[in-house]
């Protein structure tokens, strides 16, 4: 039976079939092939859109506006809004639904986009909870078969480093449990994954044939990887004590020596950024300052020709288009 996404909302990859995912990175594909031949397109002629921000960002704001445009539709972009401040999520996703043919949410809790979703009758997209970012999770993909040559998703061994309880960690672990790959969570046993998270991913896998594993043993872990992926070690909105984090998770820095005992040369490092690779920006400085040093990853490893990080941004666009189009047009 063809595929056929029109009016679903986009808040996790657990909610989609491999065939579902598979669509939209073909499509991903396609879409960027098309830009590149400079076709644009009106596949969203006529509609609006509203991005919904209660945390910042860079990447996902910009391909969500570029995407809309390059098709063609109108974009709003809402950050300081009557939302859930003066007006209840239900109200302002009803008024939103009457206005808008789709709406993004970037923010905190995984309930808040699956509530949006439940009243505003039109699609929501994920653009990043506190539990999940499946849009990244597309674009990693995408990168991952234009980078890791001659093998399909399913042959990949993907390592994610750090602190693998987070929003990046999980919605890996579910695009991987999807897609069938082998997925290997690396870090600190007090950052380890949430058990039903867990038993949530390998309950999928049964069907897929994906490994997905937890580990704190670094040299095992990396072995044969085809990636490597790390993340911020303290995630937007969190309120930890970052000494006591950078403690933690210094061992799981993604180092030069790390990368080489992949022993694989074409291994990729990846990265959704934000990165904390150099002192250059004010708030690793900050730290620096109080001797605490939040690189989750080397600047040389950061800068290495295997990586891949700047596609992973790129590709966040295509890969949004593709379900803008899909979900809306
Ligand atoms: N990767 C990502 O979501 O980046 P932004 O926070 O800049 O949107
Ligand atoms: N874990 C990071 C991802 C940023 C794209 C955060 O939530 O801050």
């Amino acid at each position: 039976m063809a595929i056929n996404l029109k009016g679903r909302s986009f808040l996790s990859l657990l909610d989609f079939t491999p065939r579902e995912i598979r669509y939209l990175l073909d499509l991903s594909h396609d879409l960027k092939e098309k830009k590149r031949m400079g076709l644009h397109g009106n596949l969203l002629k006529g509609k609006n859109i509203v991005l919904l921000f209660d945390k910042t960002s860079t990447r996902t704001r910009c391909a969500f506006e570029v995407a809309t445009l390059e098709e063609g539709a109108h974009v709003t972009y809402l950050s300081n809004s009557q939302f859930q401040v003066k007006e209840s999520l239900e109200d302002t996703a009803k008024v939103l639904g009457r206005f808008y043919d789709g709406i993004e949410y970037r923010g905190y809790a995984q309930k808040t986009v699956v509530e949006l979703a439940k009243y505003a009758g039109i699609p929501v997209w994920n653009g990043l909870t506190d539990a999940d970012h499946p849009t990244q999770i597309l674009a990693d993909f995408l990168t991952l078969e234009e980078m890791v040559s001659n093998k399909p998703l399913s042959d990949m061994k993907l390592v994610f480093v750090g602190d693998t309880r987070n929003n990046m960690s999980y919605a890996l672990m579910y695009g991987a449990a999807k897609m069938g790959m082998h997925f290997v969570a690396l870090g600190p046993q007090a950052l380890a994954p949430n058990p039903d998270i867990l038993d949530k991913v390998w309950e999928v896998s049964k069907s897929t044939g994906a490994v997905i594993e937890f580990t704190d043993k670094i040299d095992k872990a990396v072995q044969g990887a085809d990636a490597i992926y790390t993340d911020v070690w303290v995630s937007m909105g969190e309120k930890v004590d970052y000494a006591e984090r950078a403690k933690l998770l210094t061992p799981y820095r993604v180092t030069t020596d790390m990368f080489n005992k992949t022993g694989n040369p074409h291994t990729v490092f990846m990265h959704c950024l934000p990165s904390y690779h150099d002192f250059e920006t004010e708030t690793a400085q900050h730290f620096k300052e109080q001797g605490i040093d939040m690189r989750e990853v080397e600047d040389a490893v950061f800068r290495h020709r295997n990586s891949v990080v700047f596609d992973q941004a790129e590709n966040r666009m295509h890969t949004i288009k593709a379900v803008l189009v899909s979900t809306m047009g």
